[in-house]
């Protein structure tokens, strides 16, 4: 995934672009203003909500994990599903449920170094998503019976992150999370705060979380599985869009005004994305040409690929 192109095989952008239309239909999608949503983004141009539109968005966008039954999911994963692909679907899994506990732990220092109050509430009502998104994971876990003798959320997370990468660890344990600690003892350092949103919203959420997202809800609505989790994931992806709106925005507003946070979002970007590309690929595939899902390692990277650069483009640096 390079930042700025188009895609990297012959059919990836056409392909990309034409499943980017089909996401855009659903339920409350295109509502939240992300540029990867809008054709227009590859010309530069898309709607962006406002601090205050994000809130009241999140308003009306609410969901409970607690409603979710997954009595049909707990017999497709211990009956219908083969203990093969349970393995291999353990990586996405893994890295989903982790993900979303580290991403709700360092998004505190973030949002306190925010300069807008309009900014601080927006971000304050994105580590609520991001603290139910665990609740989301640990519950389908717990009710489906995922991991065997691990009994509550700390033994889940432990037992889950056997299945990550070390990609996965470098990005989100030292990237992030050494940034997000500087950030919580130097929050008037506004250069580091658009490191931080660049590195959370553009490239965790927005060219990772949201490609591993739309690759497994689609897939399980064509295998027909796991009908509460995807409807709960679809609930966890129209929160991603909002957030990473949010850092589109953010970021937009930031690179007009200084040549200096301009050049912040292009170094974090060209430090993280190698290291982002390597999470994409799960730990137990050899080869560059493996297949997860019914998508090939290219189709995977170009649709990643094209979000990330309608996304740039909207932020005016591609
Ligand atoms: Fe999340
Ligand atoms: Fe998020």
């Amino acid at each position: 995934m390079e930042a700025g192109t188009e895609s990297t095989t012959a059919d990836g952008a056409g392909g990309a672009a034409s499943t980017l239309s089909e996401i855009a239909q659903r339920k409350g999608f295109l509502e939240t203003s992300d540029p990867a949503l809008q054709e227009s983004a590859d010309r530069g141009e898309a709607n962006l909500l406002g601090y205050t539109e994000l809130y009241e968005l999140w308003e009306r966008q609410q969901w409970r994990t607690q409603d979710l039954d997954f009595s049909r999911d707990r017999t497709d994963w211990n009956e219908r599903i083969e203990p093969e692909e349970r393995l291999q679907r353990m990586y996405g899994l893994s890295a989903f449920f982790i993900g979303e506990q580290r991403v709700t732990d360092e998004l505190g220092p973030i949002m306190r170094a925010a300069p807008t109050e309009e900014q601080r509430i927006f971000l304050s009502t994105q580590i609520a998503d991001e603290a139910r998104h665990v609740r989301f994971f640990n519950r389908f876990y717990q009710e489906v019976g995922v991991l065997e003798g691990a009994d509550d959320l700390a033994a889940r997370l432990r037992t889950t992150k056997e299945h990550l990468n070390d990609a996965f660890a470098e990005l989100f344990d030292v990237m992030l999370k050494g940034r997000v600690d500087r950030l919580a003892a130097a929050p008037e350092d506004t250069e580091l705060l658009v490191e931080c949103v660049t590195l959370y919203h553009m490239v965790i959420e927005g060219a990772l979380a949201l490609t591993g997202q739309h690759f497994i809800i689609e897939y399980n609505e064509e295998q027909n599985t796991l009908p509460a989790f995807v409807e709960g994931f679809q609930n966890v992806a129209r929160d991603e869009h909002r957030h990473i709106a949010f850092g589109v925005r953010f970021l937009t507003d930031m690179a007009k005004e200084d040549q200096r946070y301009r050049e912040a979002i292009q170094r974090m970007m060209a430090e993280a994305l190698p290291i982002a590309d390597q999470v994409l690929d799960p730990p137990w595939a050899q080869e560059d040409d493996w297949e997860l899902f019914g998508y090939s390692r290219d189709e995977t990277h170009a649709f990643a690929a094209q979000c990330l650069s309608r996304r740039l483009k909207v932020i005016g640096l591609a």
